[in-house]
Order: C-alpha cells, then structure tokens, then sequence
C-alpha cells in the first residue's frame, strides 16, 4: 500500500503530503530528478543516478560563471593558487641557520623523553620564540622549516595529519598562517599567547591561562551598566506575562537549517568507507580504503573490485552533501514549509565542504557559498533567510583576521566578507545598512526582520579554538571588535524594548572542545547582562549533532563559580543538527514554533531521511528520491517533568500541568535547564534524546550507561570552554567514529 503510494506519487514529480505527527508516515518524498530550478543552466545533468548534476553557478560580482573545474569530481586541484598565501612582513636580518638549529634542538627536547611538564611547557613556549626570530628574518621559510618539524618528529602521527606535512603546513596552507601568528604574536616573558598554543596543541604541553574577567574589565564593557535596569525587567516581565497567558494560536514558523557541507566533488561509486590518505574527504575520486585494497593505483584510477563501499547517489555516512542530496533537502525543506511558506528562516553556517585544506580555496568557498545560496533562495522563495558564516566558509578553513592586524594584513579576508555582503543583500535577505556591518564586522550583521525581534548573526571564528589568529593578543577576549558589536546591539536592542535572536555557527559551550576562554566566557557575561529580558534565545550549528546548552547567571566574570541550578538559568542555546551526514548521521532539518511578540519558542519539530534506506533507492531502481519524515517534536518528546516532580527535584518556576510544561509555557531556558534535571532523575529521556542526537542515524550510538549520562548532563550545562572542560571529555558525540 505504501508502496504503490509512492510510486503514484512520485510519478507526478515532486509531491508534498500533509505533515504528520505520526513519526513513521512520509512527510515529503523527493523526486529522483535533480531540480534545476534556480540555476542558469547545468555543466552535467544525469540521466539517471548514475553521477552528480553540476549546475553552472553565476557569480554575484559579474564576472561570470565558476569554471566547471572548480567543482568537478574528474579534477582535484592539489593546491590552492600560490597568490592565495598571506606572509607576515620581514622586519630583521640574522644568523637563519643558527636560528633553525637552536629550534630542532629545542624539538629534541620537547618530544623526547625525560622532562616533566613544567618543563616541557617552558620548552614550547622558547620553541614559539624562537620561531618567532626566524619569521621575523624570513617568514617565507617558516612553511619550509614546518614541514621538517612535522617530518622529524613525526607530528603527522601524533597531531592526526596522516602523510600530510606538507599539505597541511606547507606553502598553499597553514603555513604562511603560522608565519603571522609567530611573527604577530607575543612569545616574550610571561605573555600568555605562548602558553595558550601550547594548551591547544594536541599533546598538552601547559595548561591553559586563566582567562576570567576583572571586575574593572567588566564595569568598563558594559558602561557600569552591569545589570539590566529596573524598568527592562518589569516591562519584560509584563509582556512575558500576558504572552504566557494569552498563548498564541498564531505562532510562526521558523525554519533552522545548519552545516549543509556542499560536496561538488562528491563523485558516486567511489570509496564511501574511506581512509586517511592521499584525502580525508571520502566520495571523492582519490578516496581509498587500505584493508580493501592496499596496492599503487595511479591517482584517480582506481577500480570498483578496489571499493570496500561504493558512494551512493544519494549520499553515505562519512561523505558531505552530495548535490542529489542537496536538491532533495531543499525540496523537503520548501515542501513541509507548505503553500504560505515560513515566515523566518536562519542558516548557522558551514557551506563547503570537509575537504583537506590544500584542496580549499577562494574560488572553492565563494562557489559554495553563492550555489546554496542560489538554491536556498529558490526553495524559501519570499522568506526571509538570516545567514551566518561557519569555520568551513573561508580559505584557509577556520581562519579569520581581525582588522587590528599590523602591517596591512586585516584586510586578508575581505575577499569573503565582501563577497557575501553582495551575496547576500543581493538576495534580499539583508538589508543595505546590514550589508554594510558585514563589510565592516567580518560577516557579522545585526537585522530586524520584523517588528520587534532583531537578529544579530555573528562570525564565531574569532572565538574558534582552530583559528589561529585568535591567538594573537589574546589576553584581550574582543580582539576583533565584534564582541563589543554585539554589546552595543544589544543595549540598543533592550532600549527598543526589542527581543533578540543571537545567531552563529560554533557553540560556545557543551564539551568546550571549541571555543576560546577569553571570548566565550565574555560572551557568557553579555548573555547573563541580557537575558532573559533582551536576548529571548542563542541558536548554533557546527557539532552537526541534536544539541542544547544551558547559560545560568554569572557576572563576577568567572562562569565557573556560576550556581548551575535552574532557578539561576537565563538563556539557552539550541544546537542544530546537520543537513550533511557526516559523519554516521541523517540528514535533517529543523521547524520552531514561535510566539510572535515574545519571539520564544514554543515547540519544534525536527524532520530527517534515513540514509539506512538510500541502498534500497539504486538497488531497487525506485522511481523516487529520499523519504523525509518527522523525527519528533521537542515538546511531546521531552516536556514530562513528572519524574523530577515526584523526586522534589523539579524547581523550575512554572506550574506544571498533571506534569507536563504547560501549553502556555514556551520552551525557554527553564525548560531546557528543568529538562537536565529530569534526565538526572530518569534516565531514559537522556537516552531518548541521545539517538535524536545523530537524527535517528542507524550508526549512531546511546548513552545508556552512567558515565556517558554525567558527561552529557555536564556538557548541557556548560555554556563556555572553561565550563565544559570540567566534564569527562569521551562522551561529546554520539556519531562520530
Ligand atoms: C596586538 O596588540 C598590539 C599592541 O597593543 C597592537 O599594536 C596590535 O595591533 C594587536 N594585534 C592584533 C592582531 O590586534
Ligand atoms: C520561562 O517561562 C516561565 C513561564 O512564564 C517563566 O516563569 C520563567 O521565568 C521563564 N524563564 C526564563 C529563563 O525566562
Ligand atoms: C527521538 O525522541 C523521540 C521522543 O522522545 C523518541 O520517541 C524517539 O524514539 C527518538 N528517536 C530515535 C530515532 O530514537
Ligand atoms: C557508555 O556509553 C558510551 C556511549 O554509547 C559507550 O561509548 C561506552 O563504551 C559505554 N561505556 C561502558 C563502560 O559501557
């Protein structure tokens, strides 16, 4: 019956079915046929599944289409254009070689045996300097001098960068990066630039600088406005009131799609179940699996008796979004969105796809950002998008300069936010004054889409662990200036009596594998200021997991003293998971009910595809694409207190209704504070909410065990680094393998 359903359907082209609660049903079914809608015309389309589509891609800034080659599965480039590198300015002449054989004895000592940690500390920090003596003499060997580093003492193995020295290191990647990071930095002293690479660098030579916040640091950020004032509050609380009384029965919808990864290279039957060699990225002609087959093949030659796990048309587990994938997605995106479509969309960042490093570049980012752009456009039609950039949307990945940078090198990623201040404004989704911030701010842009909600979309790459530059000064925890945008939109924002949407891609908290100290713990003490009565919610993408975490009051500027009882929550942030299925997930998307004066949410409702199925689509020969059906819905799932009640445990300040979170009551951050203290109590909602946390993936695992459940329990509650480095490291992913 629901066989021939579909296949009914499906002959129509693509269909939409009435959204169901129930979680089995289809909600939308895509079509087998890639839609071409939107783009100017296509390099290749396929008949059938038998390869990708490749839509020619028109460039906003008039210069014409991007050339086929720069997203074509039959050629890899090996390394980005050498015109692309940036290098520090030489300042001094001197000894190169003495330098050069002071920094490999220090290497010697630092990765040999017999010093204690203390001293390995001192160690790194001298090799930093010393370093630092040789950029300044001629920052143009540093990439040189790295690779050797890297060879000799066998950091490929040890930093997990396979035989990739010089991919990773050399001329067209981080290297000429570490060359300004050394020559810019402060590595002299006690300055505490040195101490912090070398807590970050995989074997953990010291221990990370104390990065709190003075109370003089924090009377002068906020203007000795430290505290909401009287009339914000009571004027909030009124407004809350009503609305909480009132329930509105017209609640919008807002869609929240994140990490989409376009693979334009993603080239179908090659190896899915790949190994770190010539590439990390799997699907790709090069990918390779050595326990299949381990012999010489000839780059790009490799054979199908060679493949452990053909790359299915639609899409696998370890690759990124395939475009099949991607047409499809945005067909069920624009389909549960129905006739009158949402009425506000958010995107948190990260466009392009995993590749190596020395496979990104201008070109590769600007692609992918103007052709999902260009589809997110015609699938959302008339809504209005708030994009974001992630760490993957720049060349160098992760990277990011702060203008403040000497000798004219701020400036080194205009190329990007230049460009997506056209993209986007073009587009319609942010307005000329926005377009402008973008410019200036490094993609981060403050827009009311409509009365009374402001959105401030931040780039979190300057407070990302991976960008280096971010080690540059970093006592200061707003080197880039954007922080302090933020602040100022926000005290603008609360005199409006607006409310606030803070959108970005990486979280600041859960395992804090990913956020700077200085910054996010800052970034903590400006929610605490806000919220609740500014700031209504945080929304982040870049884990690709089903996440949330929590903010508690803390303005002493040491989150790590902050009472992490629920009665003190302030804020949450809403993690959302990934359209790409990398790795071991299900693609999906997001749709939240929200009150139209509060701008809270109410509900959501999260929407998947099963990749277990996309093997029976090309074996069978169906005459559709993937299935999207709805994963569950945040409330029905996980709004019971009744375990937490009954264990006098539950003390959020809301009247539950014979246990469950009242209708009138929105899902803020007391609900998601009041929901850790549920699972503390009854484990089976953690573990419920542990397989949503890979969207349902066959692959992913549960966290059934009490390790695993404290760790979790941890990590929901740490909104900073600091926070979420006290909890027990192992558990942060359910899906990675
Ligand atoms: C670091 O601080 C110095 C001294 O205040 C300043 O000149 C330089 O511009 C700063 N560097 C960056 C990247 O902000
Ligand atoms: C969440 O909403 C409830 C119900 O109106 C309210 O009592 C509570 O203070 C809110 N919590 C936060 C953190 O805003
Ligand atoms: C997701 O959560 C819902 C509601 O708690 C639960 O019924 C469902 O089993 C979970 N999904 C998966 C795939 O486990
Ligand atoms: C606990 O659960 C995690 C997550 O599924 C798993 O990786 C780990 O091996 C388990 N530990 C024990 C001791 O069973």
């Amino acid at each position: 019956m629901k066989f021939s359903v579909l296949v009914a359907l499906a002959a129509a082209g693509a269909m939409a079915a009435t959204p169901s609660r129930r979680d089995d049903s289809p909600v939308y079914t895509a079509s087998k046929t890639f839609p071409t809608q939107g783009f100017d015309g296509m390099y290749y389309m396929p008949e059938g599944t038998e390869q990708q589509p490749r839509p020619k891609i028109n460039r906003v800034d008039g210069q014409g289409y991007f050339p086929d080659s720069i997203a074509n599965p039959y050629y890899i480039p090996p390394r980005p254009p050498s015109n692309e590198a940036v290098y520090p300015r030489k300042k001094e002449s001197g000894d190169k070689e003495n330098v050069i054989s002071n920094i490999f004895d220090i290497g010697h000592q630092l990765f040999g045996n017999g010093n204690d940690n203390s001293a390995k500390c001192k160690l790194c920090r001298s090799a930093l300097s010393s370093l630092k003596e040789l950029v300044l003499i001629d920052p143009e060997l540093l990439p040189e001098v790295a690779e050797s580093i890297c060879k000799t003492f066998n950091l490929a193995t040890l930093f997990g960068l396979a035989n990739q020295c010089e991919g990773v290191l050399g001329k067209g990647a981080y290297g000429p990066i570490a060359a300004q990071l050394l020559a810019y930095g402060d590595y002299s002293g006690d300055s505490t630039d040195g101490q912090a690479i070398c807590a970050m660098s995989p074997v953990q030579f010291c221990d990370w600088p104390d990065r709190t916040l003075s109370d003089d640091f924090l009377d002068n950020w906020f203007g000795g406005s430290r505290h909401a004032p009287q009339h914000v509050v009571d004027s909030w609380e009124k407004k809350r009131d009503q609305a909480h009384q009132r329930k509105s029965d017209n609640l919008l919808r807002v869609a929240h799609v994140s990490d989409l990864h376009i693979d334009p290279r993603y080239l179908v039957g090659s190896e899915a179940n790949c190994q770190y060699g010539d590439t990390i990225e799997c699907c790709r002609m090069n990918s390779r699996n050595y326990g299949k087959y381990a012999g010489y093949v000839p780059w790009g030659q490799i054979q199908p008796w060679m493949i452990d796990e053909p790359a299915n048309y639609w899409g696998a587990y370890k690759c990124d979004t395939p475009w099949s994938l991607m047409g499809a997605s945005m067909e069920a995106l624009k389909s549960v969105g129905g006739e009158s479509g949402y009425d506000l969309a958010l995107f948190t960042g990260d466009i392009t796809a995993h590749d190596d490093i020395f496979h990104y570049s201008r070109e590769f980012v600007l692609y992918s950002q103007q052709a999902i752009m260009d589809i997110l456009k015609e699938h959302l039609g008339d809504t209005p998008l708030m994009p974001t950039l992630g760490n993957h949307d720049s060349s160098p990945l992760n990277l990011w300069a702060p203008h403040s940078l000497p000798d004219g090198r701020g400036n080194q990623f205009s190329w990007d936010s230049d460009y997506v201040a056209k993209l986007w404004s073009n587009k319609g989704f942010i307005d000329g004054d926005a377009a402008n911030q973008v410019r200036r701010h490094y993609g981060a842009y403050s827009m009311s889409p409509r009365n009374g909600l402001r959105v401030i979309s931040l780039n979190t790459d300057f407070w990302y662990k991976f960008n280096f530059f971010n080690f540059i000064n970093s006592t200061n925890p707003d080197v880039s200036g954007m922080l302090r945008f933020l602040t100022d939109e926000l005290f603008a924002a609360e005199e409006a009596g607006e409310r606030v949407w803070i959108i970005g891609h990486v979280l600041t908290g859960w395992d804090g594998a990913d956020s700077m100290d200085g910054p996010s713990n800052l970034f903590y003490q400006i929610v605490s200021r806000f919220a609740p009565q500014t700031i209504a919610h945080v929304f982040f993408g870049h884990t690709h997991e089903d996440q949330f975490h929590v903010y508690y009051y803390n303005d002493n500027g040491n989150p790590t003293t902050a009472s992490q009882d629920t009665r003190n929550v302030v804020a949450n942030a809403f993690v959302a998971p990934s359209v790409t299925t990398y790795t071991n997930l299900n693609p999906t998307f997001r749709v939240y009910q929200v009150d139209p004066e509060t701008y809270e949410v109410y509900d959501f409702d999260q929407y998947y595809s099963e990749v277990d199925e996309f093997d029976d689509l090309i074996n069978n020969n169906r005459n559709h694409g993937p299935v999207w059906r709805h994963l569950y819905s945040a409330r029905e799932s996980y709004g019971n207190f009744g375990k937490s009640q009954s264990a006098g445990k539950y003390v959020a300040p809301v009247q539950l209704d014979q246990g469950w979170w009242p209708d009138g009551a929105p899902l803020n951050a007391s609900f998601w504070s009041a929901l850790i203290d549920e699972m503390s109590v009854n484990p089976s909602v953690l573990d419920k909410f542990s397989k949503n946390q890979s969207s349902g993936s066959k692959k992913g695992n549960t966290c059934e065990n009490d390790t695993c459940r404290k760790a979790n329990e941890c990590y929901m509650r740490s909104g900073t680094s600091t926070q979420g480095r006290r909890c027990n490291q192992d558990y942060a992913s359910m899906a990675r393998g």
